[in-house]
């Protein structure tokens, strides 16, 4: 079958370079990207149209125009932003999915990409390696509608046979586009200003582990995933997927080793840091390796000399 792609809330972090993917994966004419607003850059022969998630008309219209076979719904707030605006993030974030749930039944398209997130555990999840199926008391409202929305997404499987695809994301570092309102972000961050000022000031504590990705393993990965054959996968809320885990202390080090003179500081008191207390320090994916061969490439050292060597050339 000939695939057609609509990307919702594709000028985020991960959009904007997922869509790269799949422009080259599907051609130009075969992915659509949208988001509320139009992106800094369109290429000639790229397709975008600009659209708000919770206006369901606009989103219907968007769907019977271009009759996709396939949705990635990435609009979403995330945690830091999500703590000063909740209501904002609830609705966003919960609204934006069931609309477009429930316009995928009714227009009959079966296949949707939707991230999770490993904001969905909270603080009486296990910490370390933390499994698919454990306590999840998550506290922060983007991580409470991360896990409603999962539930969700396992409903309208089993109930509906929607075919719907989800990961668990750490952390994403990239240095093509910039995160925006997440507690991880300082992972990104950091490599910018290493290279600017020669220093960053962490405003998460040394020893806060976190679980992370690359870029890089995180596109492939979610294409993996959508590519893989349905009957292969056992989990219809969303896998866990790990990455690489450290502390701020450690990817200060690993810089350290490239740029002798980084300097690393911290910043005490930021709301982020009782958000990343709640979250695992590492995950175990090992149903996404079993389900559909997950296997992430760079480890801590190989992300931090792609990072340095590419913003060298392009800050
Ligand atoms: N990167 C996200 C955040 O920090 C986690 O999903 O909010």
């Amino acid at each position: 079958m000939k695939e057609r792609i609509i990307m919702i809330g594709a000028n985020g972090q991960i959009g904007s370079e997922l869509a790269v993917a799949l422009r080259q994966k599907f051609g130009n004419e075969n992915v659509i990207t949208s988001d509320i607003r139009p992106p800094a850059e369109l290429k000639s022969g790229e397709i975008f149209e600009t659209i708000n998630v919770l206006d369901k008309d606009a989103v219907k219209a968007l769907l019977v125009k271009y009759k996709p076979t396939q949705i990635y719904l990435l609009a979403a707030m995330l945690s830091a932003t999500g703590e000063q605006y909740p209501m904002k993030a609830w609705d966003l974030n919960m609204n934006g999915l069931l609309n477009v749930l429930d316009l995928a039944l009714e227009l009959g398209i079966k296949k949707i990409f939707w991230p999770s997130s490993i904001a969905v555990f909270g603080p009486n999840s296990p910490k370390q390696h933390t499994e698919q199926y454990c306590v999840m008391d998550p506290n922060s409202i983007y991580g409470i509608s991360k896990l409603a929305g999962e539930r969700l997404c396992e409903y309208y499987h089993q109930k509906y046979g929607l075919d719907i695809r989800s990961v668990r994301y750490p952390g994403i570092i990239s240095w093509k586009t910039a995160p925006g309102g997440g507690t991880t972000d300082y992972a990104v961050h950091i490599f910018f200003e290493a290279l600017r000022q020669g220093k960053y000031a962490s405003f998460l504590s040394e020893n806060t582990e976190l679980p992370m990705l690359y870029m890089d393993d995180a596109v492939r990965g979610t294409i993996e995933l959508m590519d893989a054959p349905a009957e292969q996968l056992s989990i219809r809320s969303s896998y866990n997927l790990a990455g690489i885990s450290f502390t701020p202390a450690m990817i200060a080090e690993e810089i350290k080793k490239i740029l002798p003179n980084f300097e690393m500081s911290y910043v005490e008191n930021d709301p982020r840091q009782a958000i990343a207390d709640s979250w695992p320090a590492s995950i175990d994916d090992a149903y996404a390796r079993k389900d559909w061969g997950w296997q992430p490439t760079f480890d801590l050292e190989a992300m931090t000399k792609d990072m340095i060597e590419n913003l060298k050339t392009n800050i």
